[in-house]
């Protein structure tokens, strides 16, 4: 039987590795998901079968209230509001190692305080190692995704909160937290009240550590909680010696910390900058110039007359497409503007919107042809010879700031290169800021019009006109 069991955990983690690789690619992504999720049931089913499980009350139970809960959030939560989500569930994950390894604690200590290692030959500096880890992480990232949580559900302020001497304070704690560990490991089973006290540091290096960090931040915060949730996941495989655990968390460790480096590099900034920079800690009217000039306005009516003798067209989409949920016109548009003789295309910043691929994500949920989804490097150099770029809800990653303006909070940040383009249209219901909430002197360009309103509203009225005609 435990062959078969290391022969099912082969599998999963073949099945894990194929399915990470189908997710790099909007058109395998759906099948990347289920082959994962398919090798999750294999290590879930195998593991059912460890002789070291002692009754299937338990575990039934948490099977039945983990369904529900999960299943009815997944249902009702929108798609606004997925980072946040994600957050929870890191969370979670953080939390779980963190009770797997204190409760292992509690299973050796008998064993230890008479000086041997409990059930096997592993060391016991080993297993206590281990154990201390996944308490560390495990503490830090429940704490940190608590407050990532809720910042970005706005239960709290989204604001970076800094004091003097933080990183003083937190460099402390991480000092003491490391101690503790050292003098633990050492002798794990007289120390028991050092582990209760780096339970506690842990908790409140997560909030430490995540407070400074501005509600812009927030996403590549979560891909790194992502990541430590991972390698607590890893320690706690290394504590009871499961290798599907094993290999599962070091996935979601690697995976979480390149696409959090992939984040950094999307926004022109190191990992540093981001953690404790309190980046958005600065107010609009501080960080460079104000955009000066006069928006012109532009109606749906005058904007379809331009469309209509558009050659190439380009959507260039953001939050703001989310929160109208205008994806399924958008691509309706995008299908008249082709009927109509115009070559469509789809622009996506890697940060365009909340989390990472979240305009590839609605976009083929409205079924957008994967072929005319193409990346900023790839846009960019195109830009001039497009007639109108129609900008819909995106208003950071199209800042033509972040090239120009030195002082700009942004400066620096890859952009889409819309003002290149004839003709800009920018689909939204205000002047007011993005995310990062600086001004945007693409607003006030010659060639840009603004067509305010809710995104969905404009472009069902723009395709109504295509329709009409
Ligand atoms: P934002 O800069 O946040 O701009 C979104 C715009 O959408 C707003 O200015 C808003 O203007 C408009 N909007 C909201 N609801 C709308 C509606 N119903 N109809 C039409 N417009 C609407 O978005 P972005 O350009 O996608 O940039 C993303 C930001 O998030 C960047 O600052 C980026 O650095 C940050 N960020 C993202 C990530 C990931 S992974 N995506 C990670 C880290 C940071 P009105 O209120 O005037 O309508």
């Amino acid at each position: 039987m435990s062959a078969l069991i290391d022969l099912s955990y082969i599998a999963a983690s073949i099945l894990f590795i194929y399915g990470l690789k189908a997710l790099s690619s909007p058109a395998t992504a759906r099948k990347g998901n289920l082959i994962s999720a398919v090798g999750m049931l294999i290590a879930v089913v195998a593991t059912l079968f460890d002789k070291h499980i002692i009754g299937y009350q338990w575990i039934l139970a948490g099977v039945l209230i983990g369904t529900a809960i999960g299943a009815i959030a997944a249902m009702r939560v929108p798609m606004t509001s997925m980072p946040e989500f994600v957050a929870l569930f890191n969370g979670f994950g953080g939390i779980a190692s963190l009770i797997v390894g204190w409760a292992e604690y509690e299973r050796n200590l008998p064993s230890w305080t008479q000086g041997v290692p409990h059930g096997g030959d592993t060391p016991i500096a080993f297993t206590a190692t281990a154990i201390y880890l996944a308490v560390l992480i495990g503490g830090v990232t429940f704490t940190g995704s608590m407050v990532a949580y809720l910042k970005l559900s706005e239960r709290i302020s989204g604001k970076p909160f800094l004091f003097g001497g933080q990183q003083i304070v937190n460099g402390v704690l991480l000092l003491a937290v490391l101690g503790c560990g050292i003098a633990y490991a050492v002798a794990p089973a007289d120390t028991y009240w050092l582990f209760m006290l780096a339970i506690a540091l842990s908790f409140v290096l997560g909030v430490m550590a995540t407070i400074p960090i501005g509600g812009a931040d927030m996403p590549v915060v979560i891909s790194l909680l992502n990541s430590y949730s991972g390698l607590a996941a890893c320690a706690a495989g290394f504590i009871i010696l499961n290798t599907v655990l094993i290999v599962s968390g070091s996935l979601v460790g690697a995976s979480g910390i390149i696409l959090t480096m992939i984040m950094c590099k999307a926004m022109n900034r190191s990992l540093g900058n981001v953690l404790f920079s309190g980046f958005g800690s600065v107010t609009a009217k501080k960080s460079g110039a104000a955009a000066q000039g006069e928006a012109k306005a532009l109606s749906p009516e005058d904007a379809y007359y331009v469309l209509e003798a558009a050659q190439s067209v380009v959507f260039v989409p953001g939050y703001g497409m989310a929160v109208a949920q205008a994806q399924h016109v958008v691509r309706e548009l995008g299908e008249a503007l082709h009927k109509n003789g115009a070559e469509v295309n789809y622009a996506i910043h890697p940060v365009a919107g909340r989390m990472p691929g979240h305009m590839n994500v609605l976009l083929a949920e409205a079924n957008v042809p994967y072929e005319q989804l193409v990346e900023m490097d790839a846009i960019n150099p195109m830009m001039d010879s497009v007639d109108v770029a129609i900008v819909i809800g995106a208003n950071d990653v199209v800042n033509p700031a972040a090239r120009q303006d030195e002082s700009s909070p942004i400066y620096g940040m890859p952009i889409i290169d819309v003002d290149k383009a004839r003709s800009v249209f920018i689909l939204k219901r205000s002047m007011a800021s993005g995310f990062a909430g600086i001004d945007n002197p693409l607003f006030f360009a010659e060639n840009a019009r603004m067509v305010f309103g809710d995104a969905k509203a404009t472009v069902q009225s723009l395709l109504a006109q295509f329709k009409e005609n």
